[in-house]
């Protein structure tokens, strides 16, 4: 038996719509693990399934998503197969999330103190009085000064860093094994974004939580997670130890992530940063063979030939070997 928290083997993610008579196929054969305690950061464009896979795992979908895969355990529960009121346990319970942008995640009618308590009574066989207790002592573990006052305020009463840390002691007031940070500083200013992120690391190694952190940001990977994945268009295409992936990137795709970063790569004074050429592919539009092959500049004919095998994590039938800075 395996002694991952997580295991996912070729999860598959289909949307049904009335428009069309053949579903969206959003995410593809995607495998990962992760193991307790580690934080595997997840990059990618707009669009590549980074979110919907999240969503997946939590059981929130909706009913136009048909979801498949040959393994989909989590703390040996098996997601996809689970009644809803085990679902609903481990939802908030064991597997916790953080959204992009907190105050839409919080309700704006209800103080702190109900919507901190609720989850917590949702969760844990306490009282209510000791639920404020905890509430309070989350408060002051994500760095909320004076918590007990702070208990009476509605969500619009504070700032949006704030808001965050409010979300994350929700997040974690269960002790979820597995938390799910999907952009949790995209909305927040350039210096909050770095105490929320280090906050949740030293959760992370305080709490020994497992960690998904989903940034657009690679600077932000290379600092906290261990391990990285890159998609592209609902497809795992590389994924590798953070330090080596970074320095050594075999995807193109990867490869043109990176190098579009200030300083990566060698560049004429004033010249514009390098950017991946194109977009991505739209659902009706995918090309056959590598999904990346209309932007590739390493391209060759057996790239547009069936479907790419992800080999010793990469997805490129003509890895790059050239290291960056
Ligand atoms: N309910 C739905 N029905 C049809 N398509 C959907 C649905 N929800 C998501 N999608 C599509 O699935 C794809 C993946 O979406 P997802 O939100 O996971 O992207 P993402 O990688 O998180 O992007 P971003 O970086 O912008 O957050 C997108 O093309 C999106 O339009
Ligand atoms: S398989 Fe071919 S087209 Fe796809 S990324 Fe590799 S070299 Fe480029
Ligand atoms: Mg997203």
């Amino acid at each position: 038996m395996s002694d991952n928290l997580l295991d996912i083997k070729d999860l598959n993610i289909f949307f049904k719509s009335d428009k069309n008579p053949e579903p969206i196929h959003a995410v593809r054969d995607l495998s990962f693990s992760l193991k307790q305690g580690e934080m595997l950061g997840v990059v990618g464009e707009s669009g590549s399934g980074k979110s919907i896979t999240n969503l997946a795992l939590m059981g929130i979908l909706g009913d136009s998503a048909v979801i498949t895969a040959k393994e989909c355990k989590f703390n040996g529960h098996d997601l996809l197969n689970l009644k809803e009121k085990e679902l609903q346990k481990i939802r908030g319970g064991e597997i916790a999330m953080i959204f992009q942008d907190p105050m839409t995640a919080l309700n704006p009618f209800l103080t702190v103190e109900f919507q901190i308590v609720e989850t917590i009574l949702a969760h844990l066989n306490i009282s209510k009085s000791e639920a404020k207790n905890r509430a309070i002592e989350l408060l002051a573990q994500v760095g909320i000064t004076s918590p007990k006052e702070r208990l009476k305020s509605y969500p619009f009463e504070l700032s949006g860093g704030m808001a965050q840390r409010v979300m994350i002691a929700m997040a974690i007031s269960t002790g979820p094994k597995l938390l799910i940070a999907d952009e949790p500083t995209t909305a927040l200013d350039v210096t909050i974004q770095k105490q929320i992120l280090t906050l949740i690391k030293s959760l992370q190694e305080k709490n020994n939580m497992s960690v998904i952190l989903v940034t657009h940001d690679l600077g932000v990977v290379s600092e906290f997670s261990e391990r990285v994945q890159v998609m592209y268009a609902g497809e795992l295409v590389e994924t590798g130890l953070t330090k080596d992936l970074i320095k050594n990137p075999h995807h193109p795709y990867t490869y043109g992530l990176l190098s579009s970063r200030p300083g990566a790569v060698e560049r004429a004074p004033k010249s514009p940063l390098a950017s991946i050429a194109g977009i991505v592919p739209a659902f009706h539009q995918r090309p056959v063979g590598c999904q990346f092959n209309p932007r590739c500049e390493a391209v060759q004919a057996d790239c547009k030939i069936g479907n790419i095998k992800i080999d010793n994590g990469v997805r490129c039938l003509h890895p790059m070997k050239g290291a960056l800075k």
